[in-house]
């Protein structure tokens, strides 16, 4: 289960004010608080969203988005780390999965957990800001993911042209799409223009969960 649905989950229960307050919070993602308050958010959630592991929603995704057996692979927002589990954990995976997130407490988790898993050998995690260029040398990855989280960044155009830096020749972007709330004009032609202008081709659109697609293109 993803932050976002939380946030909604709380407000639709109608449990307090509190809870529709987080979920406000949240779902504009510091765009009226300020992203000091939305990061504290995240580190308290830290331990809710560790255990929040929604198994059937990482299947869904490795269905949509087959991984090989020897990808280098970014994860952008990475959370709890379970998109880097889902992966490195797939039988006879071989390659790496960097996990990258701002809040130490949800890093730590990861860390954690893979560790718990006996999966550390194929996975690190970091701590980095998505709003800053990211701290990596050109194009190092088969694939990045920046999953429930493009839509947070305030000048998005320049983010996705960082996410495709790091991405080899050949090599995919996969991105979501919300369905439901749209916070931005960040819609699916938006990403269709933009992956284009910076190079990408078959820009591809796959249905994910009630609340996200997935957008994948190669570059
Ligand atoms: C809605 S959750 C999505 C988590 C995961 N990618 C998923 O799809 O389940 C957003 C994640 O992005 C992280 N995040 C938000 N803004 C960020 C930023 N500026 N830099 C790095 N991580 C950020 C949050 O800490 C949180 O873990």
């Amino acid at each position: 289960m993803s932050l976002l649905e939380i946030a909604c989950l709380v407000t639709c229960a109608g449990l307090s004010l509190a809870g529709a307050a987080v979920a406000f919070i949240v779902l504009t993602e510091g765009r009226y608080l300020g992203k000091s308050l939305v990061r504290w958010l995240y580190d308290r959630l830290a331990g809710a969203l560790a255990a929040s592991e929604d198994t059937a929603r990482w299947d869904a995704f490795l269905r949509a988005v087959p991984i090989a057996s020897q990808e280098r692979m970014l994860d952008v927002g990475t959370a709890a780390g379970h998109l880097p589990l889902a992966v490195a954990g797939k039988p006879g995976f071989q390659g790496h999965v960097v996990g990258l997130d701002w809040s130490l407490p949800l890093i730590q988790r990861a860390q954690q957990q893979v560790r718990d898993q006996g999966l550390a050998g194929h996975t690190a995690f970091l701590v980095a800001d998505a709003r800053d260029p990211l701290p990596f040398a050109l194009a190092p990855f088969d694939t990045v993911f920046c999953l429930g989280v493009l839509d947070a960044l305030p000048q998005p155009e320049e983010r996705l042209a960082d996410l495709a830096r790091l991405t080899r020749p050949g090599g995919r972007l996969v991105l979501s799409l919300s369905r439901r709330i749209r916070l931005a004009d960040r819609d699916y032609a938006w990403f269709r223009r933009h992956l284009a202008t910076l190079g990408f081709r078959s820009v591809e659109r796959h249905g994910w969960t009630r609340l996200y697609d997935l957008v994948t293109a190669r570059r």
